[in-house]
């Protein structure tokens, strides 16, 4: 196929180019129900904003542009089907879960998963069996898991309905999964991937493999967090006949909008196509400017530590915590993907040849970037908390809805059992589990993380030093 066309992008320039005139939804009339106030470039990007429009297509039945934009990112990503999904890898999430499992049925999910996978979890009444990932200590965070704990797993819970993993890691951790796909399919479990942080995967061989090609049964894959995708703009893949398409299309109709974004949409096909076009030349390109933000950090005394995922590096300096380190950045107008209590992490560019623009930007904001040095050692605080490695929820979510929650002081938390999520954002990773018994260890990981200001999602209380926990 012609991994060149954009065939939504096309249908919107076409339709624009009429100059239409709106008697439709939105309400900004593309672009001209605007205040002299607004930002003019921001009108400019609202005649993009239209809606199921003749020749504009259909995201929940598509039989036009659409469904030919589908057609081609199936195409490039060698799969049965794939969609384009308007509510990020979260909704993709929740569709390939709540799609391929039933109420009750076994699942083995990687501990360090996003929030999503754990919403998916609850929401279709699974009974998840957490497998604990292997901590990487050269990036200070958790890992894949391994094939040895997955195997225990089987022996414990043979008849396990799917292997839920999360491949790549956020931190850009990406062993290679392949055996433990093989190991899940021998006893007939789908193997369901959130490859939200690999989508890129595809542009080469400086990038390690895709789920896709390992075996998994479906991916999702986040577009707009490295490929040029807008925020929300993901993909769903399906790999195999194992999954129903008819039950995945069902979700994604019941947890999209009806009325989905068409920038979202039309930068999800620039994105297909540009990592369509992804040349030899292309990966050089991104290997130099990362091989030279590699030099910048150092040359400002910085340690840089390289996951496998090329398109991520982790900086940290001796006597900063990285939330010390991202604020020092910050004020010379480098912004960064996280900041832990170790270090920060960056996600970088996917540059094509003859694009100089990133590099000269960066050039510029380093040379206004001085970090003094400080006397300590080394950096006070560790993320590595340990579960079993193979682990069930004290409670299971059936259960949980028929519980009364109270509220008690961290202090007095260990050996309860939670009634909330507890989730350093970002990276989205739960700490704490709803459902989960708190354990001393846990308690004291989190107190750390706050005393180094993680932001937070759930953990009402957590100002107050309080948590949430089940009357049991
Ligand atoms: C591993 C992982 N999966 C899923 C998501 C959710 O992706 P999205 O922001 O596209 O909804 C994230 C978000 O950071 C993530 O890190």
């Amino acid at each position: 196929m012609n991994q060149s066309r954009m065939p939504i992008v096309e249908a919107l320039e076409h339709f624009i180019n009429k100059q239409p005139l709106s008697y439709h939804v939105p309400g900004h009339k593309n672009g001209l129900a605007m205040l002299d106030s607004f930002p003019s470039a921001m009108k400019r990007f609202l005649a993009y904003d239209l809606t199921e429009l003749s020749g504009l297509d259909d995201l929940h039945s598509p039989e036009g542009c659409i469904m030919e934009a589908e057609a081609l990112l199936a195409d490039l990503y060698r799969t049965k089907k794939s969609y384009l999904l308007i509510n990020g890898s979260t909704v993709g999430n929740l569709t390939m879960i709540m799609a391929a499992c039933e109420e009750g049925d076994t699942v083995f999910v990687q501990r360090n998963c996003h929030k999503s996978i754990l919403h998916a979890l609850q929401i279709a009444k699974l009974a998840p069996v957490f497998l604990e990932p292997e901590y990487d200590t050269y990036l200070q965070a958790a890992g894949g898991v391994n094939l040895e704990t997955v195997r225990m797993a089987y022996r414990q819970y043979p008849k396990a309905k799917a292997l839920i993993l999360t491949y790549p890691t956020y931190y850009g951790g990406a062993e290679s999964i392949e055996d433990i796909i093989a190991e899940a399919k021998s006893h007939h479990s789908l193997v369901l991937v959130d490859e939200a942080h690999g989508p890129h995967f595809i542009a080469g061989g400086m990038m390690p493999a895709s789920s896709l090609t390992m075996g998994a049964d479906v991916v999702v894959h986040s577009a707009h967090k490295v490929l040029p995708a807008m925020t929300m703009g993901s993909y769903l893949h399906v790999n195999s006949d194992r999954v129903s398409v008819s039950r995945l299309e069902f979700y994604l109709q019941a947890l999209q909008s009806s009325s989905p974004s068409y920038p979202i949409m039309a930068s999800l096909d620039m994105a297909r196509a540009y990592a369509a076009s992804f040349t030899k030349e292309d990966q050089t390109k991104t290997l130099e400017a990362r091989g030279r933000t590699i030099s910048l950090f150092k040359a400002k005394g910085l340690e840089v530590v390289s996951p496998r995922d090329p398109m991520k590096l982790i900086i940290r300096k001796t006597g900063y915590s990285g939330f010390e380190l991202q604020q020092e950045l910050e004020a010379a107008g480098i912004f960064t993907e996280l900041a832990d209590p170790v270090q920060v992490l960056c996600t970088l560019p996917l540059l094509k040849a003859g694009e100089i623009e990133y590099m000269k930007a960066a050039e510029e904001k380093f040379a206004d970037l001085s970090i003094p040095d400080k006397d300590h050692a080394e950096n006070s605080h560790s993320m590595k908390v340990t579960h079993k490695k193979v682990s069930t929820l004290s409670l299971t979510y059936q259960e949980q809805s028929k519980c009364s929650k109270e509220t008690i002081s961290l202090k007095e938390a260990a050996g309860r059992i939670a009634a909330e999520m507890v989730i350093p954002y970002p990276p989205g990773i739960p700490l704490i589990m709803s459902g989960e018994r708190l354990t001393e260890e846990t308690i004291g990981a989190l107190e750390k993380l706050m005393d180094a200001g993680t932001h937070f999602h759930g953990g009402r209380l957590l100002d107050e030093k309080k948590i949430t926990v089940f009357s049991v």
